[in-house]
């Protein structure tokens, strides 16, 4: 199912997703900077750190109107089943439901696979789109080391229960919500 997908949005002034340069770091911490209600910001130091597990797309033009990046957790699951998160998952507003979203998601579930990690995670606000692409939700409890060292950081809400963030995840048995 999801290849077809991925197939569907191959035309001519589709954006082409890549791994990303370094000369992509200021325009991905421009991008995820725009969506700073929706994504939790990083410094253009750690984009930079980040910079090989960066996917982005790139517009016929030139310009990154994409981004998506991934972190690991063998704390959740084990060494043999690590858990994978995506990150920073963006498209600029001009380019939306295009696919490019899609695509991004399809690139980097790809690149995952290769590592035989145990389950992808995400904590995000777009269910919807997440679901279109395979996710379900998963009880927040499921990802407790995620949420005490890096959720607990984030400045937007107290508690990381309290937050309207869902957790989803692709991949694995997930225990209901
Ligand atoms: C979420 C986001 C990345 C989606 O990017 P996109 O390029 O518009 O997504 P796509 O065009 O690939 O959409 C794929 C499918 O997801 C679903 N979807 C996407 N956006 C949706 C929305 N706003 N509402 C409901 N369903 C949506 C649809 O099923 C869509 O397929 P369709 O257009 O054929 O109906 C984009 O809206 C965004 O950058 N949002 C702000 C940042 C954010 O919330 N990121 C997620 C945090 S983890």
């Amino acid at each position: 199912m999801l290849e077809s997908v991925a197939m569907k949005d191959e035309d001519s002034d589709a954006a082409r997703i890549r791994t990303a340069v370094y000369e992509d770091a200021r325009p991905i911490y421009r991008l995820i900077r725009g969506h700073s209600d929706a994504l939790l910001l990083r410094p253009l130091s750690n984009v930079l750190e980040n910079l090989d597990r960066f996917l982005v797309a790139e517009a016929p033009g030139g310009e990154v109107v994409g981004a998506i990046c991934y972190g690991l957790w063998p704390e959740i699951g084990d060494e043999l089943r690590t858990s994978a998160e995506l990150q920073s998952v963006c498209v600029d507003a001009a380019w939306r439901r295009r696919g490019v979203g899609r695509r991004l998601v399809l690139a980097q579930i790809g690149r995952l696979r290769a590592l035989h990690v145990g389950q992808i995670v995400v904590l995000t606000y777009a269910t919807d789109f997440f679901a279109s692409l395979g996710f379900r939700e998963i009880d927040k409890h499921a990802i407790m080391y995620k949420l005490y060292t890096g959720c607990v950081n984030c400045p937007k809400h107290e508690d990381p229960f309290t937050c309207p963030e869902r957790a989803m995840a692709l991949g694995a048995e997930a225990p209901a919500p």
